[in-house]
């Protein structure tokens, strides 16, 4: 009987611990990597001879909102095809579940992550099931969003919660993380959370700490409070006792290019005192909801989606507003609600964060829009491809590191992230010369160059350059002992 199910010979090993690489074999038997070094003679079902390949732990996308994807479109091919193996979803505030009894029409832009609340889930135990039911091509991991606790418990979101809300968005929360969700996430930034006050957001995220569970967050301003931003966010950790970690962090509008070096000093201030992680994506566009009057005061914007004027996504607000001889404004107005990218942050910012040695990478992709923003397919091979071969920003093992076991780490997401005897059989297998992500602005839902094979819980999902159309992802579970697994 062979020794391996997968016998991968040669490769050039980057075990995700940010160590540099080594030539090895590695055997795969089940779900496991069961030998990692010289395999000698072994036999094995699938011999792959990798030599000038390099073999990874399929990437972690830190910030991903797959939710409604992973029902919708299981396949999630936008993230196989860049070597992604496990997404951690329900970030800025919005989750699936929990929200108990028929709540109505969720505020927007809840309502665009939820197929208008037709997807929420009374509970994460039966969110679990529904997922168990139908895996899709990855692993996942699930927030609670804030958003959704506020939807479960409110009726209007201009204000702050009033004792007896924040009580039940407690008990919400504490059934949630017993149920195996992974952390706590708020958009502060959006309207539906804006009015909570940091008070508020402390109370729950004590729960979140009383699970050893993360505080996650899209924070109230990415732009000239971006400092008091990240203040609040401190605070919020060390208040709750909790770690927090810093979604998509970026300094944004032309006044603020420049100060990622203020911003990530004040992050390594609040590391030597408290737990800070954070991630980011390797684009100097944002992407998010059609904000008129943001996309208005914005250099140079691109319509995503559009609800009234469908035929719009993927052409320039001011060609549009051309067009139509009208403003940036009126046209914004008109083409919302919808979504949209705005170019608004420097190179050099994004560089600095990417090389940060905490930062992560995560796509905050929105893989179900007509014309996404590219990070949505190209972020992961962008960040080896161009920053770390091309640009030098970092090694190689750097690169692989901030997509793999750094982001295990923060989430405590055990037996993964790392190329070591026992852990899973997630793996990614490409080409170091030839890595690179093609998505642009103009055609975003292209896949990427270089990624060989991908490999989830031992089964290939992609497979020289196709998916295979396994789905043998899982849902995965944060629990009292041991982490998420
Ligand atoms: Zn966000
Ligand atoms: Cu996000």
């Amino acid at each position: 009987m062979p020794e391996f199910d997968i016998l991968f010979r040669k490769a050039r090993l980057i075990d995700g611990s940010g160590g540099p690489s080594r030539e090895g074999d590695l055997g795969v038997r089940g779900d496991r990597i069961v030998a990692v070094g010289d395999a000698g003679d072994a036999r094995a079902d699938v011999e792959i001879d990798a030599s000038g390949c390099v073999l990874a732990p399929g990437f972690i996308d830190a910030h991903a909102h797959d939710d409604l994807p992973l029902l919708l479109e299981p396949d999630l091919e936008a993230k196989v095809s860049q070597g992604v193996t496990t997404t951690v979803n329900g970030n800025c505030g919005f989750s699936l579940a929990p929200c108990p009894g028929d709540r109505g029409r969720p505020p927007a832009p809840l309502g665009a992550f939820t197929g208008n609340g037709k997807h929420l889930y009374a509970s994460f135990e039966a969110y679990f099931r529904a997922l168990d039911a139908a895996p899709g091509a990855v692993n996942s991991i699930f927030l609670v969003g804030h958003t959704t606790l506020r939807h479960a418990v409110m009726e209007n979101f201009d204000r702050a919660a009033t004792p007896a809300e924040v009580e039940a968005m407690c008990a919400l929360l504490d059934r949630a993380l017993s149920e195996g969700a992974a952390g706590l996430s708020t958009g502060l930034y959006y309207p539906p959370a804006y009015a909570a006050p940091t008070e508020e957001v402390i109370a729950l995220a004590r729960i979140a700490a009383r699970h050893g569970a993360p505080y996650v967050t899209h924070m109230r301003d990415e732009r000239d409070g971006v400092a008091d931003s990240l203040e609040e966010t401190f605070r919020i950790g060390r208040e709750a006792g909790t770690a927090v970690i810093v979604s998509h962090h970026k300094c944004a509008g032309r006044d603020n290019h420049g100060r990622s070096a203020e911003t990530l000093a004040l992050i390594e201030g609040a590391a030597a005192r408290q737990e800070v992680g954070l991630d980011a994506y390797p684009y100097t566009a944002a992407s998010t909801f059609l904000v008129p009057e943001r996309a208005a005061a914005t250099a140079r914007v691109v319509i995503t989606a559009s609800r009234p004027h469908p035929e719009c996504s993927g052409r320039e607000l001011a060609e549009i507003a051309r067009d139509w001889g009208c403003s940036l404004l009126d046209a914004a107005e008109r083409l919302a609600p919808g979504g949209a990218v705005y170019f608004d942050m420097n190179e050099d910012d994004v560089r600095r964060i990417l090389a940060f040695p905490a930062t992560m990478i995560g796509s905050d992709g929105l893989v179900m829009e007509a014309h996404p923003h590219p990070r949505a397919w190209g972020t992961f091979p962008r960040v080896l491809g161009r920053y770390a071969r091309e640009e030098g920003l970092f090694s190689l093992e750097t690169a692989v590191h901030k997509m793999t076991g750094l982001t295990a780490s923060r989430f405590g997401i055990t037996g993964r992230g790392v190329l070591a005897e026992g852990a899973f059989a997630d793996l990614c297998l490409f080409d170091p010369e030839a890595i690179r992500d093609v998505a642009d602005f103009a055609t975003p839902k292209t896949r990427s160059a270089g990624v060989l094979g991908v490999w989830v819980n031992g089964e290939a999902t992609w497979d020289r350059g196709k998916p295979t159309g396994a789905r043998p992802g899982r849902a995965l579970r944060r629990r009292m002992a041991g982490g998420v697994h």
